[in-house]
């Protein structure tokens, strides 16, 4: 009770005109979780879906209005086989449980990555979800699920070629704006925060491209405990934070 009192408070004191828009997060320690449990590596990724659940409360009360979450990097398929069909039947369980909740919450679902090379089961409950929430204007909710930050670009380097090449678009005019909308975060703005859970200090391939101005942040626990508390710190931090844009 006094807890949550507390948080409000601190939720309050934060500056509304400085609420990062887009936090984007590498949901981290999963694994090391279940096993300083004794238990095996899955239930750590079931417990990282239920970290996701009240990770949504957390932004929703923040009123920040796009959560990236990297689900399944480009590089997850080298893990051991169940552990690779675990992880792809999470979003099915997670629409299955949550869409109700999305949907009362104003909350739509969105994915970035090859969903191409998903199985098909992952696919379609991934479009089902898209295809019920899309009306929704609250919170925008992004699963970076079978995602590479180096694929994005070089998906967006096809994409950029084969316009040139059917004369659509002059290389001289190749900008920046171009290629952002090339992208698959094409529409959604560049994250403002990325949040790494575990202790671990590095971007693992994490949108390369929209994260050049971000601030980060490192937290230290793994993601299934990643709460309010840890959320409400990120915040404040970035709101600490000075951030100049590359100018003075
Ligand atoms: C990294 O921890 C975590 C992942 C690769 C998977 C993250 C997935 C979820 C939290 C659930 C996704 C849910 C939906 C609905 C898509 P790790 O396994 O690398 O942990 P470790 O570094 O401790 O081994």
């Amino acid at each position: 009770m006094f807890g949550k009192w507390f948080l409000a408070k601190r939720r309050h004191k934060l500056r509304k005109d400085k609420i990062p828009r887009h936090i984007a997060i590498i949901m981290d320690g999963n694994g090391r979780w279940a096993r300083r449990r004794g238990l095996p590596r899955v239930a750590g990724h079931k417990a990282g879906m239920d970290a996701i659940q009240r990770c949504l409360e957390g932004m929703r009360s923040l009123d920040v209005r796009y959560l990236t979450l990297y689900a399944f990097s480009t590089e997850n398929w080298r893990r051991p086989r169940t552990e690779v069909d675990f992880l792809m039947d999470l979003p099915k369980q997670f629409i299955g449980q949550e869409l109700d909740t999305l949907t009362k919450n104003n909350i739509r679902l969105g994915v970035i990555g090859d969903l191409d090379g998903l199985p098909q089961h992952t696919r379609e409950a991934i479009c089902h979800g898209i295809e019920k929430t899309r009306d929704n204007d609250g919170l925008f909710l992004n699963f970076a699920l079978n995602y590479g930050g180096r694929d994005d670009l070089v998906r967006a380097a096809q994409i950029i070629a084969r316009q040139v090449a059917a004369g659509e678009l002059s290389p001289d005019l190749i900008d920046k704006e171009s290629l952002s909308a090339a992208l698959y975060t094409r529409g959604i703005p560049d994250p403002d925060l990325v949040i790494r859970t575990s202790g671990e200090v590095r971007i693992s391939n994490f949108m390369l491209w929209q994260i050049a101005y971000s601030e980060l942040c490192f937290v230290d626990c793994f993601w299934p405990d990643f709460d309010e508390e840890h959320l409400l710190r990120a915040v404040e931090t970035f709101q600490r934070r000075n951030r100049r844009f590359g100018g003075v």
